[in-house]
């Protein structure tokens, strides 16, 4: 399944004889401004994990080590997106369903979000995000 470009942003690389270097910028390289990072790594083989959507939080999610691949659904189109490259940036808004899964045993998934961690933002049982999202 093939990805729209503009969810996948990529990030200039800067680099010189000492090695390579990526920057994202909150103001201008992603659509949103972020107030969290968390990072997913050590994640055992064969582990999905994942699972819902929010009701407010945009994420981009980048692979800074490693590669992994994120199911995405929104109702209306359900893609598979394969992240294995510290440039590439993965947008989710927060109708996306999502499901990580294919972690490389290297893998070091970076998350950078719209808002602080809130429990309630969260939808993790997929008949409820089919009520609120579907209509
Ligand atoms: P969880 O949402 O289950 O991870 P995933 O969606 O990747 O499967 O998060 C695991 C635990 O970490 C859960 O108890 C909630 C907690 N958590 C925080 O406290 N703050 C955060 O920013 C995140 C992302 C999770």
């Amino acid at each position: 399944m093939k990805i729209p470009e503009s969810r996948v942003i990529e990030v200039k690389e800067l680099g010189d004889e000492r090695g390579l270097l990526a920057v994202i910028d909150g103001e201008t390289s992603i659509p949103f401004e972020f107030k969290r990072v968390f990072y997913i790594y050590n994640t055992i083989s064969g582990v999905r994990r994942g699972y819902h959507a929010h009701y407010k939080t945009r994420q981009a999610l980048v692979c800074v080590s490693g590669s992994c691949k994120v199911f995405l659904d929104n109702i209306r189109r359900k893609e598979d997106v394969l992240l294995d490259s510290p440039r590439k940036i993965l947008i989710l808004e927060p109708n996306d369903w999502h499901e990580m899964y294919d972690f490389s045993p290297n893998c070091v998934l970076l998350v950078l979000a719209s808002h602080l961690y809130d429990a309630e933002d969260y939808i993790r049982d997929y008949e409820k995000f089919k009520e609120v999202y579907g209509g």
